[in-house]
């Protein structure tokens, strides 16, 4: 069984990145499961807390990461930018250096996101890209998600009612999966 771990970049009770990532674990392929993982309880970094311990929340996202096959990153798109709040999450994980290529060396990470906006986190998907190659990760560009304009996409109570965006992320799911599977123990 591959194992996918999905990371929200909002912290929004009503985040429609949330909402997406609920309904990846429903459309994820059979031979997958996706475990949701939450960048809550994580400080802002702040080096002299980081010289007194790695906190826990962070120690614990971690570990998460390292048991996983692959990582999704559902990002929202903040000034056509990544949102400083999931960056922050990613900064402390790379923490110490000495450990990043245990955490991020070669593991296989996707991107996808939801926006208000008319561009559904183009911009946001593209400026992770950097943070991804300088931690060594083997992002998966073979699909793209944006979900724009995201209030029309979820429901109230944050349920994907778009047809055409359920069939895009289950396809999405699908080439990912087949990815990991593909280049398991590459
Ligand atoms: C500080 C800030 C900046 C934003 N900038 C953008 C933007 O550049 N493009 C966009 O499409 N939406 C932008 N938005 C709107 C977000 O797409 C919207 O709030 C979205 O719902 C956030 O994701 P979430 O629902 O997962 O929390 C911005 C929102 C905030 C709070």
């Amino acid at each position: 069984m591959t194992k996918v771990l999905g990371i929200s970049g909002s912290l929004r009770r009503g985040s429609h990145n949330s909402a997406l990532l609920r309904a990846a674990v429903r459309l994820m392929p059979e031979e997958a499961t996706l475990e949701i993982a939450s960048i809550r309880g994580i400080p802002l970094y702040d080096g002299d807390v980081e010289a007194q311990g790695i906190p826990a929340a962070v120690t614990q996202l971690k570990e998460a990461i390292v048991a996983a096959d692959g990582v999704l990153l559902v990002t929202p798109e903040y000034n056509n930018s990544l949102p400083g709040v999931f960056k922050n999450a990613i900064d402390w994980l790379s923490r110490p250096p000495a450990d990043v290529k245990r955490v991020f060396g070669g593991r296989r990470f996707a991107l996808l996101g939801a926006s208000a906006g008319p561009f559904g986190t183009v911009l946001s998907q593209a400026a992770w890209l950097p943070v991804l190659r300088t931690l060594g990760t083997q992002p998966w560009f073979g699909g793209r998600l944006v979900v724009a304009r995201a209030a029309s996409v979820f429901d109230e109570a944050g349920n994907l009612k778009d047809s055409v965006i359920e069939e895009q992320l289950r396809q999405f799911l699908a080439g990912y999966v087949a990815f990991l599977r593909r280049t398991a123990g590459s």
